[in-house]
């Protein structure tokens, strides 16, 4: 049976590749899967039943059982609003904490690839290209240097009025790319068959029209 196409886009944290593949999904109509904020979710719903970060039998579990939705950019835990919640940048080294348990990542994989509907999704994460769509379309690893990364979520967080230290995120953005590559469970790298895309010195339109121009290719194929 053919199924939907996917455009898989992995990356490191801060990398902007949530950006492009949101701008790629509009622009073909397709669906979008951010799938760290499942990871977040999960993070804030541990932090809610008071679930130790190390007890990955009931992290597992909750991964399983969370009551979850995205509806108009909006995600719910629950039926409590959690968009701004689950972007806390305490709750994103939480998520890189317990995203390390093959427990929890088992405990997402069938929800994740339940987004994959017709007419095609655009998938962002670290695993999309790896393990969780390995048949994608068109596999993207799109990644910045640090001290790019560094300095974007600097100007987002200041833009939100949250203030900030171009070190300590320098050092946090350097811990967790040093935990997602590193651990045994579906580790963050370059899937085979995938294209690098270095958005160091490319802006957020340059980078999308590339992937647009890799999957025209694709798609022809
Ligand atoms: O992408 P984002 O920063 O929202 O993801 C939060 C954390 O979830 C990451 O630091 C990473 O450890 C984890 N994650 C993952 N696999 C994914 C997506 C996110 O391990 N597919």
């Amino acid at each position: 049976m053919n199924q939907p196409p996917v455009i898989a886009i992995d990356g490191p944290t801060a990398s902007g590749k949530g950006t492009v593949a949101m701008h790629v999904a509009n622009h073909l109509g397709f669906h979008y899967l951010d799938s760290g904020a499942l990871y977040r979710l999960v993070a804030l719903a541990s932090q809610q039943n008071g679930i130790s970060p190390s007890d990955y039998g009931a992290l597992g579990e909750l991964a399983l059982t969370m009551q979850i939705e995205f509806k108009n950019g909006l995600v719910f835990l629950g039926n409590l609003d959690v968009t701004e919640a689950i972007r806390d940048e305490s709750i994103g080294v939480l998520a890189s904490q317990i995203a390390v348990y093959p427990e929890v990542r088992d405990a997402l994989l069938a929800l994740q690839r339940g987004f994959r509907r017709s007419p095609g999704l655009v998938a962002d994460g670290r695993d999309m290209a790896s393990r969780i769509f390995t048949n994608a379309l068109l596999k993207v690893f799109l990644t910045a240097s640090v001290e790019a990364r560094a300095e974007r979520r600097y100007k987002q967080l200041i833009a939100k009025g949250i203030s900030a230290r171009m070190n300590v995120l320098l050092q946090d953005l350097q811990e967790r790319d040093a935990r997602d590559i590193q651990r045994a469970t579906a580790p963050l790298k370059q899937a085979e068959g995938a294209y690098l895309l270095d958005t160091s010195k490319l802006s957020v339109d340059q980078a999308v029209e590339q992937v647009l121009s890799w999957y025209q290719v694709a798609s022809r194929k």
